[in-house]
């Protein structure tokens, strides 16, 4: 997000997972716009055959986004990627040079990440069927529309509500919504898109939702910005993890690591985030969340709450 940093949680080595079995593991904002996180990027060792989820806000340049596909692709068996609003930022390659922007963005974004054999928001969703499996795997592109604000603030007031207390992003400056006529309209159009193609997956079948922003107005922790919300989501998809049957909701953007249980669905921040935000000592490897198959203790946590 960019604007604030939280205290993030930040596992110990001892927590990194070992294991034999196939995992689907999580992360999202490797921002590596920041030389400190390419470097661990290319550290990471080889997953063999895991699945990574990388829930957006990659870098702003494709030099960099293309660095983190052809990095990830050769250290797991397969990736999903969904963009963030850093992602989207109509940022050029070079000084002076024009920026790709909006849709147009977004389109060359899933080329290039289909170009290394990336799963995007625009592919059949895959299939899980390792350990903890059968899952399907939704990665989804919904943006956000100013949604999440308290009911007396409305639409138009929304921004300078957010500025009275310092809030502001960056994507009112960098993030260009063409050639929709705003982000909210943008953001309805991929809403009303993934609700039908979520619909069709079979009834029954468990599913891992994956979206940058956070689908609950609910998880959002972020006491040093607390106007900062109206960036962070809509409220469309607040039951979506009831309605679409979620085991595991994936979001990012906040840049707080943490779980959160709802309706015994599991709702997973997995943010990396800003050099200042993780222990380099670590690397990255640790702070790649598990999410399937579950820890027993994560399944006493599910049946509990179900
Ligand atoms: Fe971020
Ligand atoms: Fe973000």
């Amino acid at each position: 997000m960019g604007e604030v940093f939280p205290k993030c949680t930040i596992p110990s080595r001892n927590e990194t997972p070992i294991s034999n079995r196939m995992t689907i593991k999580a992360i999202s904002d490797l921002h590596l716009a920041s030389a400190a996180n390419r470097d661990a990027l290319l550290e990471l060792p080889d997953f063999g055959d895991d699945w990574l989820i990388v829930a957006g806000d990659v870098a702003e340049r494709f030099e960099h986004m293309q660095l983190a596909f052809a990095t990830l692709t050769r250290k797991f068996a397969k990736v999903f990627w969904v963009p963030g609003n850093h992602d989207l930022w109509a940022i050029p390659e070079e000084r002076g040079a024009p920026a790709l922007a909006g849709e147009e963005r977004y389109q060359a974004l899933v080329q290039c990440a289909r170009d290394h054999g990336i799963v995007t928001p625009e592919d059949p969703y895959e299939t899980w069927t390792g350990p903890g499996g059968p899952t399907v795997v939704a990665p989804l592109f919904l943006l956000y529309d100013y949604s999440f604000r308290p009911d007396h603030v409305s639409r138009d007031e929304v921004v300078a509500w957010a500025r009275e207390e310092g809030a502001v992003c960056a994507d009112e400056m960098f993030l260009n919504h063409a050639p929709f006529e705003s982000r909210d309209h943008w953001c309805e159009r991929r809403c009303e898109e993934t609700e039908r193609r979520l619909s069709e997956i079979p009834d029954g079948m468990p599913t891992i939702l994956i979206n940058h922003f956070p689908m609950r107005s609910d998880l959002i922790h972020i006491p040093r910005a607390p106007r900062f919300t109206p960036w962070c989501g809509t409220r469309r998809t607040e039951d979506w993890h009831i309605r679409f049957n979620a085991r595991v909701v994936i979001s990012g953007h906040l840049h707080t690591r943490r779980t959160d249980w709802r309706d015994g669905t599991r709702f997973e921040e997995v943010s990396l985030g800003y050099p200042r935000q993780w222990d380099q000592n670590l690397g990255i490897a640790p702070y790649l969340r598990d999410i399937l198959p579950e820890a027993e203790t994560v399944q006493e946590a599910a049946s509990s709450r179900r």
